[in-house]
């Protein structure tokens, strides 16, 4: 009886072997083979801490595709809250109590799957979570978690970077809230000047601009836009 196994299990452990090398073959190969990014999902809130040149601000997210239109409301640290409110026409909407400012882009809000074609740049542990790291026509870094595949962190060329706080997959901001006020219809255009950085809260729209021409360079498919 003895005998019996001991001559059978070589013959038994070759093909075990021979099926672990294949297992970790076809692993490895899955491995080398670049994950992407996951798609945003069409409805969410997050709470974002940015960080540019050490001035702190927090920022919600209000992403709805759904509904073609894009918020951020932008605290500044023990400063004015700004509005950046992104219509899929183009237009957006920034503004605080006092001022208001209206432009219009060529392009809509992001798709959801705007980082497709990003370039995979392998791993690395960011806010303490190990994460995919991709880069996007010199654009923006953007580490999304391995296991839960949760954006963690991005970081745009000119150094402003964001941490996500929270990520509430289908929350909704109700209508009411994504109405421009008044004082952004009074008067037609109004001037706004860089001095007090009223416009840098807009920049992610100027280069969201850049990045969507840039997409729509490379995928006629994003050209309605
Ligand atoms: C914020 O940015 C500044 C300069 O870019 C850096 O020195 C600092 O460590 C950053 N702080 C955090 C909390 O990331
Ligand atoms: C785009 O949509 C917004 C929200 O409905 C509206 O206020 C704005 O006037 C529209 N812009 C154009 C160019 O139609
Ligand atoms: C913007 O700045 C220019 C020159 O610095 C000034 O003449 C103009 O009144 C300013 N506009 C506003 C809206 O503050």
């Amino acid at each position: 009886m003895e005998k019996r196994v001991s001559s059978i299990s070589p013959l038994y452990s070759f093909f075990m072997l021979l099926s672990l090398l294949f297992v970790s073959v076809s692993s490895s190969s899955r491995i080398q083979s670049n994950p992407t990014p996951t798609p945003w999902p069409h409805q969410f809130h997050s709470i974002l801490v940015m960080n540019f040149s050490g001035s702190n601000e927090i920022i919600n997210l209000w992403y709805d595709w759904t509904n073609g239109r894009n918020f951020n409301i932008i605290q500044k640290q023990l400063g004015d809250v700004t509005y950046d409110c992104e219509w899929n026409n183009g237009t957006s909407f920034v503004w605080t109590s006092k001022k208001c400012s209206r432009a219009q882009l060529e392009v809509g809000i992001l798709v959801p799957n705007w980082l497709d074609g990003a370039k995979y740049l392998g791993q690395q542990t960011v806010d303490g979570f190990l994460c995919n790291v991709w880069e996007k026509v010199d654009f923006i870094w953007y580490y999304e978690d391995v296991v839960t595949k949760r954006p963690v962190h991005w970081v745009f060329y000119t150094g402003r970077s964001a941490h996500v706080m929270t990520f509430e997959v289908g929350a909704v901001l109700e209508d009411e809230h994504w109405q421009a006020p008044a004082h952004c219809f009074e008067g037609g255009e109004k001037e706004v000047n860089n001095s007090d950085g009223f416009t840098e809260s807009s920049m992610e729209g100027v280069l969201r601009s850049k990045m969507v021409g840039l997409n729509k360079y490379k995928s006629p498919s994003i050209s309605s836009f």
